[in-house]
C-alpha cells in the first residue's frame, strides 16, 4: 500500500520538477486501488491557497512540497474546508501555524502533521469537542506537554508523538482524553512517564527514552493491555 503511494508521489515529484513552470500550484485527484482515493496538492504555500482550489467533494487531502518549504496554516475562509475528513501535511514542509489553527476543519477525523518541524502545540488550534480521532505529531521538535495541550481533542483515539524532544510531561496532559487508546511516546528524552490513574490508554509505546533500568512508569497497569518498552522496529 505504502509502496504504491510513494510511487505515485515519486511520479508526481518527477513530473512537477520537469515542468517548465516550477511554481505551478495544482491539486489532482489520485485514484488508488489500495487506499481511499485522495486529493494531492503540490507547491501550495498556505491553507488560503488550498482553500481557493478546494472542491466540495474533496474529503481526503494531502499536500506535497519540498521538505524545506514553509507551509503556512493561516487564517482562511471556510470554503469547503469544513468537509475535509483527513488532512495529510507530513510532506507539506515546515508548518507555520497561526492562532486560528485548524478551526475551519469542523469534520476533521485524521491529521498527519509528522515531519513538519513543529515546536509548539496550541490547544486552541482545534474547535472545542473536535471530532479528531487520529493525530500524528511524530518526528517534530516538541519539548514539553502541558496540562491543557489536548483539551479540545476529546474524541482522540490515536496519538503519536514519537521522535520529538520531549523532556517534560504534565501528569494531566492526557487526562481529558477518555477515548485515547493508543499513545506513542517513544524516542523522546522523558525520564519519567506518568499518565495518571484514570488513563484510558491501552497500547503505550515508551521505548528509547531516558527511563533508566527501573522504567519509571506510573499508571494503572491493570487496565492497560500492552506496554511496549522497546522501540518498534
Ligand atoms: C501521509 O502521507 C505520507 C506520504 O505519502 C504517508 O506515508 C502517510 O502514511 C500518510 N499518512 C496517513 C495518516 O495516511
Ligand atoms: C509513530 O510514528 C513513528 C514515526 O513516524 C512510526 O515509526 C511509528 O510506527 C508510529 N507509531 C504507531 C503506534 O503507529
Amino acid at each position: 500500500m505504502n509502496v504504491i503511494v510513494s510511487l505515485v508521489i515519486t511520479f508526481l515529484i518527477s513530473q512537477t520538477t520537469s515542468e517548465t513552470n516550477p511554481t505551478k500550484k495544482e491539486c489532482n485527484f489520485i485514484k488508488s486501488k489500495s487506499r481511499l482515493d485522495f486529493v494531492l496538492c503540490t507547491k501550495l504555500m498556505s491553507l488560503s491557497e488550498l482553500s481557493e482550489l478546494m472542491q466540495p467533494n474533496w474529503v481526503d487531502v494531502a499536500i506535497l512540497n519540498r521538505p524545506s518549504f514553509p507551509f503556512v496554516v493561516d487564517y482562511h475562509d471556510a470554503r469547503f474546508l469544513n468537509r475535509v475528513l483527513t488532512l495529510n501535511l507530513s510532506r507539506a514542509g515546515h508548518l507555520k501555524i497561526s492562532e486560528h489553527g485548524f478551526k475551519d476543519f469542523h469534520s476533521l477525523k485524521s491529521l498527519d502533521a509528522s515531519d513538519t518541524k513543529l515546536s509548539t502545540l496550541n490547544p486552541d488550534w482545534f474547535i472545542p469537542r473536535s471530532p479528531l480521532a487520529f493525530l500524528d505529531f511524530s518526528n517534530n521538535e516538541l519539548r514539553s506537554l502541558k496540562m491543557n495541550n489536548f483539551k479540545n481533542l476529546l474524541n482522540l483515539r490515536f496519538l503519536n508523538i514519537s521522535s520529538n524532544n520531549l523532556d517534560k510531561m504534565d501528569v494531566h496532559a492526557f487526562a481529558a482524553l477518555k477515548k485515547l487508546d493508543t499513545l506513542d511516546l517513544s524516542s523522546n528524552n522523558l525520564r519519567e512517564i506518568n499518565l495518571g490513574h484514570s488513563s484510558s490508554v491501552k497500547t503505550l509505546f515508551i521505548g528509547n527514552n531516558w527511563l533508566g533500568s527501573n522504567k519509571r512508569f506510573q499508571g494503572d497497569a491493570t487496565s492497560r493491555k500492552n506496554i511496549f518498552l522497546q522501540q518498534q522496529s
